[in-house]
């Protein structure tokens, strides 16, 4: 090899104060591991010698603690985008210790390479291996690094030995050309392949310039930190058997074609639950995924047959399913194909593959706008993740959620959000464990009846048909006396039940 061996404290060494950092990975899997930590430990000691440290963080997505988790706790961090999920780094965001900049998962890449960032200085990347011409076989994920190791003025390489060899061939490295010279990305099936090929492994790796590889620090360490879910509940299992009903409703009508659509599903325990229904539904043909992670309920679906492909930009499976996964051989990983996220969640091709899309929602209110990131309109919880690619591209776009939280003191539908992620032009249904709200074809007053009827929980529904009565006619009906007091109620009294709109009108 004609990179230098570093240790990951002398790679930290490269990295100053100020500078601009770029991540493989996309989720916890895929992410550099030792070098990150190491700049931690160098951020610690230059603060304790009384020297500002602070660098600015791009990834794929979410990382893992070792990156989100380390850096937050040294204070090394000023900047961070596109998506973080680090319980000390949502903090650390809320008290407006981080600038956070929270973006479409599929456009972070191609602003980047636009310039609307400045320029990164170091990207840090793990691999499987690297060649000495460059060539690099990524890990189990693939986020924005293809774009990182083409921007940045120079790169570290952790090669982490735990990636298993048979890995080679599962990634599909595609950066379109930037505008005016972009042309359609050629995805006709979620199956398709577009990179090109290299000599070595005769299937797309990415690429840096040698010159530009700092060295390689060679690690062995767990591929996934990701832990395994909660057992599905009754009110995730009464969301799944809901999206079933939907799914199989308008196949019969014939809204949805014989041959099935790709499915997008989202991150957490309510698409588990959700991906787990549809394998032990008989009604629901065999499918194959369009999606940005795969999940363990995912790895399921796969070997029952039930899920025929899956195109992702993350493995973003527990520990023990990934030891599983690679296990399993050829014929399970020639049913998986991870692509860089700007592919794997890009509009257009989601538009053209025509993707039914399932997210999670934090909130929705009676038109229907989301909240996907925001709890109470201040804190940040995620970030809106792909969640806006997929949506505002969908065949049909559902959101998920339970109708109430918190010992029935939260309902999950409200008068208005108190932040809007995704609006009514782009959200068609709205399913919670009491049933599906369609909103296709209604105009706002109707929508706000069928979510009141159809996804409130019955306990809040008098509440919710009582502000349509107080708000303001037209062709959206809205009283802002009142649109948060239910919001406001929580706050104050700790219970939305509670809310008594006679008090808040003026
Ligand atoms: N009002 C107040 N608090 C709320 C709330 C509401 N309407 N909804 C959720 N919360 C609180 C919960 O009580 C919980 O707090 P806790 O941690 O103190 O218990 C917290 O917010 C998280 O809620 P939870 O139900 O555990 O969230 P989840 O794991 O189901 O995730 C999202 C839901 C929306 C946060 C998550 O799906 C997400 O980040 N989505 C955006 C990105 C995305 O959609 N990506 C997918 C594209 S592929």
């Amino acid at each position: 090899m004609i990179y230098p061996i570093l240790s990951a404290e002398e790679a930290a060494e490269f990295v100053q104060n100020g500078f601009t950092v770029g991540v493989s990975g996309f989720t916890s899997p895929g992410c550099p591991q030792a070098v990150p930590v190491a700049i931690a430990e160098r951020a610690k000691r230059e603060h304790e010698a009384g020297r500002e440290f602070k660098i600015n963080l791009f990834s794929g997505a979410s990382t893992s603690d070792h990156i989100d988790g380390e850096l937050t706790r040294a204070d090394a961090l000023n900047f961070r985008t596109p998506y973080q999920s680090h319980p000390d780094m949502r903090k650390a965001i809320n008290a407006n210790a981080i600038h956070y900049n929270d973006r479409h998962l599929s456009e972070l890449a191609q602003e980047f390479r636009y310039g609307f960032y400045g320029k990164m200085d170091i990207a840090i990347v793990e691999a499987q291996s690297i060649t000495d011409d460059g060539d690099l076989v990524l890990g189990t994920s693939m986020g924005n690094t293809a774009t990182w190791l083409k921007m940045a003025d120079k790169v570290i390489v952790e090669v982490n030995d735990q990636i298993p060899e048979t890995i080679l061939g599962m990634h599909d490295v595609y950066t379109p050309n930037d505008p005016p010279y972009r042309r359609e990305i050629p995805i006709y099936t979620p199956h398709d392949r577009v990179g090109t090929p290299t000599a070595r492994v005769g299937t797309p790796t990415a690429h840096v310039d040698p010159k530009k590889v700092l060295g390689v620090v060679k690690t062995s360490l767990p591929i996934s930190k990701e832990g395994a879910f909660t057992p599905v509940d009754d009110v995730t299992a009464a969301i799944g058997h809901n999206v079933c009903a939907f799914l199989v409703n308008e196949l019969k009508a014939g809204r949805i074609p014989k041959e099935f659509l790709p499915l997008q599903s989202g991150v957490g325990n309510i698409a588990n639950a959700v991906l787990d229904a549809l394998d032990k539904s008989d009604d629901i043909p065999p499918f194959e995924m369009y999606t940005e992670v795969i999940q363990d309920s995912v790895l399921e679906l796969l070997e029952s047959g039930k899920c025929k492909f899956a195109s992702t930009c993350s493995m973003t499976f527990s520990s023990g399913a990934m030891t599983e996964f690679f296990e399993k051989g050829e014929a399970l990983h020639n049913k998986v194909l991870m692509r860089p996220s700007e592919i794997s969640n890009n509009p257009e091709v989601v538009r053209r593959l025509g993707v039914i899309t399932m997210n999670t929602a934090i909130e929705a209110d009676i038109y229907g706008h989301i909240n996907s990131t925001h709890v109470s309109g201040t804190r940040l919880m995620n970030g809106v993740g792909g969640s806006g690619d997929f949506t505002r591209n969908a065949y049909i776009s559902i959101f998920l959620c339970p109708s109430i939280k918190k010992d029935d003191c939260i309902s999950t539908i409200v008068p208005m959000v108190s932040y809007p992620d995704h609006n009514p032009h782009s959200v068609d249904i709205i399913i919670t464990d009491q049933g599906i709200a369609d909103l296709r074809g209604k105009d706002p007053v109707q929508s706000a009846h069928e979510i009141i009827e159809k996804a409130a929980h019955p306990v809040y529904r008098p509440l919710l048909r009582e502000y349509l009565n107080l708000a303001k006619k037209g062709h959206v009906m809205m009283n802002p006396d009142i649109a948060f007091a239910m919001h406001s109620t929580l706050i104050h009294d700790g219970d939305m039940r509670k809310t008594d709109f006679a008090k808040f009108m003026k």
